[in-house]
């Protein structure tokens, strides 16, 4: 490897830590159960944390549900009637190929290690090293074994077979299990579709890569219901408001790969899979999926449970299962790319340059001088009439310029300074984030200033 592609690499790595390490000392996400020592791999979005992934949600709900008239919205429960799950194909085929190590116990994602033949298998395990950096053993591998990622609990008191059931590891199938009653209570026509937000649970091998991979994760799901014929133009009409919505989350897309998935690799239930792959500091990694599902779940439900999921067409009478298109969104693989996309070292000046809408503070408000108490009781009421209208914090520690350095940290795009010309003038300084200019913005008019920019 050469020197050049070496610095690269640990600027990566660097990135990745930076990351972690702010999203820690600001408050965007801590290590679960710290307290305790932590749970490996479990992550929790603190006070800034919370907003921005309650922003990328809500930017997500206008955009795919309130806006457009084709799709309605459901939140269902997390745990489903386990018979979903035999009908959906999970109970039989949600695995992934795990191996183990007979020296070091630990266990692997097979085909995240190795290449695998075309059976599943990997060509000479008598000649593989464990990839357990301290045990590096030769010869101490497993064949593989399937895995199956759901995670099981028992409902009520008796921890027997016929109580198991499973934290939901997609959202799909209560869209696929509601298809009927969201038609007859919505009367919609095709295409339409549903679309759902919350948790997802699997019982992942090798979770890491901080909030990439965790076992509990929260999910953007939409499934659009289309004539069978018309599968391949929804398909790429989905691809490209995919794209879009990736510019609403500032990605350069350039760092997007649609990757094809190959039959053989495919998720079962899907006759055409893109990936969107993003080039995060540790390789090239799936963002977000699209997936032809055809008319897989709906006959499937159908046979399950015997209930008639077909749609009849009002203009012919006929009936028939719609095909569907997917496009699926891991809510935390959003925030992850919108904080490594935002994140900008500009000196010593460190930037969240988020795009405002998405910013968990639009505004911070300063009193030029702490003991002031006129400036202080001016800026404070020009706070309390902002925080109606926006998320705003407050600062009157230490000078300007550090008060400026810790917004721009987090991302806050405006900051509004009261000065001793404010109490004769009526108007305050508004700093803008991005190019760092000052603006003198009369106090009756920055509610609406801070909107026009943040609507731009
Ligand atoms: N309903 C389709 C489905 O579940 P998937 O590709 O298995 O498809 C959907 O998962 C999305 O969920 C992925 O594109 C990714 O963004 C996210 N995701 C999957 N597993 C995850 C995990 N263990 N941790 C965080 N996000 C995950």
């Amino acid at each position: 490897m050469s020197w050049k592609s070496l610095a690269m690499n640990q600027e990566k790595t660097n990135l990745m830590e930076k990351i972690v390490s702010l999203c820690k000392r600001r408050g965007f996400i801590f290590p679960g159960s710290e307290i305790y020592g932590g749970l490996a791999n479990s992550w929790d979005y603190g006070p800034l944390g919370v907003e921005l992934k309650n922003n990328i949600a809500q930017l997500w709900w206008d955009r795919f549900v309130r806006r457009r008239d084709d799709m309605v919205g459901i939140d269902a429960a997390l745990i489903m009637n386990p018979k979903v799950w035999e009908a959906s194909g999970h109970l039989k085929e949600f695995s992934d190929p795990l191996i183990e190590c007979k020296k070091c116990q630990l266990r692997f994602r097979m085909d995240e290690v190795f290449v695998m033949t075309p059976e599943g298998d990997v060509a000479d395990l008598k000649e593989l090293v464990c990839p357990n950096p301290r045990c590096k053993s030769k010869g101490n591998l497993t064949h593989p074994r399937q895995f199956n990622l759901m995670f099981k609990t028992f409902l009520g008191p008796a921890e027997e077979a016929a109580n198991i059931a499973y934290f939901r590891p997609e959202i799909a199938q209560a869209m696929f299990v509601n298809f009927k009653q969201v038609l007859d209570t919505t009367r919609r026509k095709l295409p339409f579709g549903i679309a759902s937000q919350g948790k997802a649970f699997r019982n992942e091998i090798t979770p890491g890569n901080f909030i990439f991979r965790t076992r509990e994760f929260n999910l953007m799901e939409l499934e659009y219901f289309v004539k069978e014929k018309e599968w391949k133009t929804w398909f790429e009409y989905w691809q490209k408001e995919m794209r879009e919505w990736l510019k609403d989350l500032g990605v350069n897309l350039k760092k997007i790969h649609e990757v094809e998935i190959p039959d053989g690799e495919r998720a079962h239930y899907s006759k055409r899979t893109v990936d969107f792959e993003y080039e995060y500091p540790f390789g090239q990694k799936e963002l977000y999926g699209l997936a032809y599902r055809t008319d897989f779940d709906l006959k499937n439900h159908e046979k399950f449970s015997g209930q008639n999921l077909k749609y009849r067409d009002p203009e012919t009478g006929e009936e028939f299962w719609p095909h569907v298109i997917e496009p699926t969104f891991g809510l935390d693989r959003s925030i992850l790319v919108t904080l490594l996309e935002a994140h900008h070292e500009d000196g010593d000046r460190t930037v969240l340059k988020l795009p405002p809408r998405l910013a968990p503070y639009k505004a911070a408000v300063f009193p030029l001088l702490a003991n002031k108490p006129e400036l202080a009781k001016l800026a404070r009421k020009i706070y309390d009439e902002l925080r109606q209208n926006f998320m705003t914090a407050w600062d009157d520690r230490g000078n300007i310029g550090k008060r400026y350095y810790s917004q721009d940290e987090i991302g806050t795009p405006f900051c509004v300074t009261v000065d001793f010309e404010s109490l004769e003038d009526d108007a305050v300084t508004v700093r803008d984030r991005d190019t760092m200019k000052q603006e003198r913005v009369q106090i009756k008019k920055i509610a609406e200033y801070i909107g026009s920019k943040l609507s731009e």
